[in-house]
């Protein structure tokens, strides 16, 4: 059995695929889950994760990978972090499809990996795999500060990760007794290389802009604050972390321009 071995949905680009960098720097084994194999077999012949292709979405590929998780090594960490945002049209104009296609990556496809992972994550548990040979596992889901604050064209992407962090909510008081914390990292603006694409259905202009004039995030720092959570000693549960760049106080106030101090307060 892996001595601390952890999946990462998601991890074919971005957040994902930092996550599992930087998982593997710190001596992690990992399972890399996305659709797109060529990503997957190029991350894995970087870090050395072990790759399943695997939609979120489709329950039956995702019992198959739970299968080959058990298989190849069992796991005590679970991140779920698939997901994405699909048109920024308001409420009156957005199409049911986007809605639904997001409800099923961000939410069901959550559940749905986090059922089948469950039980493996308890063998890990009760194996006792982490170093210090205490039986633990942990869960976090990647939401965003979008499941937290409302915004005018966010619709169907608030909806979604409003709730995933109510069933984020939900899953901890539901495993309360176990040894199983249930963590949950909440991003602002992150500079990935598709999450906007996507979003945008592929204007590359368009795309471009929120990240114009602001320093924002980079995957790597997510994964930074993420790793470190799960780093942190098996009975510390940090419940919700926020995390933006200096230059965005809130979903409504990003400052484009130099960051500089005033003369006066
Ligand atoms: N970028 C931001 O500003 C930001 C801010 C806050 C929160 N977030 C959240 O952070 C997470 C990662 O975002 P990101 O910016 O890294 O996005 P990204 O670069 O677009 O990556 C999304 C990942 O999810 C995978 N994925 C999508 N649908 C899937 C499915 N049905 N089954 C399996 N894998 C699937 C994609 O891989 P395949 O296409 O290969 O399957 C890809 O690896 C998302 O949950 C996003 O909502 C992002």
């Amino acid at each position: 059995m892996a001595e601390r071995r952890v999946v990462v949905t998601g991890a074919s680009s971005g957040i994902g695929a930092a996550t599992v960098r930087r998982f593997a720097e710190l001596g992690w084994q990992t399972v890399a889950i996305a659709r797109r194999e060529d990503r997957l077999r190029a991350l894995a012949a970087e870090t050395g994760a072990h790759p399943i292709v695997c939609d979120v979405t489709d329950e039956a590929q995702v019992a198959r990978m739970a299968a080959e998780v058990a298989e190849t090594g069992g796991a005590t960490g679970l991140v779920n972090n698939a997901g994405g945002a699909l048109g920024t049209e308001s409420v009156e104009r957005a199409l049911n499809e986007d809605w639904r296609r997001m409800f099923e990556v961000n939410v069901i496809g959550l559940r749905t990996v986090t059922a089948a992972l469950l039980p493996v994550l308890r063998d890990g548990a009760r194996a006792g795999l982490d170093a210090d040979g205490a039986g633990w596992a942990s869960i976090l889901n990647l939401t965003s500060t979008a499941g937290h604050a409302a915004y005018p064209g966010g619709g169907g992407y608030n909806a979604a990760k409003y709730a995933a962090h109510a069933v984020t909510e939900v899953l901890r008081l539901e495993l309360a007794g176990e040894p199983i914390r249930v963590m949950e990292l909440a991003p602002g603006l992150v500079h990935t290389e598709e999450f906007t694409l996507n979003r945008l259905r592929g204007d590359a202009a368009a795309a471009a802009k929120p990240y114009e004039d602001v320093i924002p995030l980079a995957p790597e720092d997510v994964a930074r604050v993420l790793v470190g959570a799960f780093e942190q000693p098996p009975h510390v549960n940090q419940d919700l972390i926020v995390i933006r760049p200096v230059a965005q106080s809130s979903v409504f106030h990003t400052h484009r321009g130099p960051l500089v101090p005033k003369a006066e307060a």
